[in-house]
């Protein structure tokens, strides 16, 4: 994959450079540059943006709340876009091809059920399953797809779990692009399959896991008429970084102290990370959160990781292993976080070291019960989301977290996305096979939060019974 680079004519030439993550390498490359990995040391790239120092911190504030209050009425996608609104703080030309479905722009709750349930004083969640096509990946299909018009690509490719491919079919399609999608086979929620099939994707059906898939795309990113859409493509994490911003923003410039997300192929933490970072570096905000990742125990190769990292004192890149020792065979119900071998680990785990955060799993009992908890608040998520919930009321439990502490936690996909998942949490039959020489058997999983359906007679009296039963 690595091989001769694409060249393109860039209307983003100016921004910035796209530079390889491996400190001892660090070779820097242009924007229009087709590239998804060092061509010169294999290592993932990430984009340096060029960003001035505002010299007026707080006109910049009014600036991108001034555009946010004029969304709802506007077609200019530097207002109606939760990506394109910070426009400023990306590689991109004010006059680029934007790609945009209006995503971003997503609520911050209050979530006092799920408070409670964790241990908290106050807990919010931002909720990135509003974005158009109910997930997180949107706002950086929006980066990903205007990149891949202004490079001239034919085709977009990605491998899935099912929510990136969603988002790729979708945008590529506004775009005008042909999207290409590797699924691992009968493993993906029929929700998201239906999305894509609907944007009118090629859809892929692959006998093998995601990892499988990955590898694939990325034998087939040096063809020339092919752009990767995973976030191994750096321009993905740019859009996603904009969820710092307009958080930051949601919480009125006050830095909460804990950042909790779900860990998959870590895009999102690697883009929270960098958001806040490059916020920090302007001077915006003058401290980070702490960036936690939460994985399913079943596919956890960088909770693992990090376990048995040894660190003393500030965490610095020197403390980042070389290998990431991958889990064979993932196994978990959140079927969106089945992920063995995350490409963007080194990102996330940085970050994380970076902000002072953790990374730790979850077993599925915990993470269905916090989901359903998530329900209770009249939110939903879908099942990757909660392992949040779930992994925050782990950290209170050890002391790395307080009761009083400023927490955010940031849930990736609406609850729609995986129905089947919900039935049969509150039907009963919700089970899971963990794998592994002793424990092949699937084990049920007992529904805490259970809320069954209940058969009643077509009768008044019959009704009022079981409201009665409920009081
Ligand atoms: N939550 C949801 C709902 C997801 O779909 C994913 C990843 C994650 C969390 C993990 O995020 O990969 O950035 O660490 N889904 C990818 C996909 C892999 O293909 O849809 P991550």
């Amino acid at each position: 994959m690595a091989g001769r680079p694409a060249r393109a004519a860039t209307r983003n030439a100016g921004h910035g450079v796209q530079r390889c993550i491996n400190v001892v390498c660090a070779a820097t490359y242009g924007l229009g540059e087709r590239i998804y990995l060092c061509p010169r040391c294999g290592e993932t790239l990430e984009i340096v943006c060029r960003l001035a120092a505002p010299t007026d911190r707080e006109a910049m504030r009014k600036q991108w709340t001034s555009r946010r209050a004029r969304r709802a009425w506007s077609v200019d996608p530097r207002e109606s876009s939760g990506v394109w609104r910070y426009l400023e703080m990306l590689p991109f030309e004010d006059d680029a091809p934007f790609v945009t479905l209006s995503e971003g722009n997503t609520p911050l709750f209050e979530a006092p059920r799920s408070a409670g349930y964790c241990g908290l004083a106050r807990l919010r969640l931002k909720h990135q399953g509003y974005n158009p096509t109910g997930s997180f990946k949107d706002t950086g299909m929006a980066a990903a797809m205007t990149q891949a018009v202004i490079s001239g690509a034919r085709t977009a490719l990605c491998a899935s779990t099912g929510n990136t491919a969603a988002s790729l079919a979708a945008y590529a399609a506004r775009a005008g692009l042909e999207a290409a999608i590797l699924l691992p086979r009968g493993q993906v929620s029929a929700s998201k399959l239906a999305q894509s099939l609907d944007y009118g994707a090629l859809v892929l059906e692959i006998d093998g896991n995601f990892d499988a898939c990955m590898r694939l795309v990325k034998e087939l990113g040096d063809d020339p008429s092919i752009y990767i859409a995973n976030s191994i493509n750096p321009f993905r994490i740019e859009g996603q970084k904009t969820v710092a911003f307009e958080l930051i923003e949601q919480c009125q410039w006050r830095v909460p102290d804990h950042i909790v997300v779900p860990g998959g192929n870590m895009g999102n933490s690697t883009a929270l990370g960098k958001g806040f970072q490059e916020l920090l570096d302007l001077g915006m905000i003058d401290r980070l959160p702490k960036l936690s990742v939460i994985q399913a125990e079943g596919a956890a190769p960088l909770a693992r990781l990090f376990a048995n990292l040894n660190f003393t004192g500030p965490a610095g890149d020197e403390q980042i292993p070389e290998k990431l020792e991958p889990v064979e065979n993932p196994r978990t119900l959140a079927t969106a976080i089945r992920i063995g071998a995350p490409v963007s680990w080194k990102k996330a785990l940085r970050a994380v070291l970076h902000s002072g955060g953790q990374i730790i799993s979850v077993s599925e009992q915990e993470l269905a019960d916090a989901k359903a908890m998530i329900g209770r608040d009249g939110i939903g998520s879908e099942p990757a989301s909660a392992t949040t919930v779930a992994g925050i009321k782990k950290l209170v439990a050890s002391g790395h977290i307080v009761g009083n502490d400023d927490v955010v936690a940031i849930l990736t996909g609406h609850a729609l996305k995986d129905p089947d998942y919900m039935i049969r949490y509150h039907e009963g039959t919700l089970s899971f096979a963990a794998g592994g020489k002793q424990d092949l058997e699937s084990r049920p999983i007992a529904g805490a939060f259970r809320n069954a359906p209940e058969r009643a007679a077509a009768t008044k009296a019959a009704i009022l019974s079981s409201l009665e039963r409920r009081r």
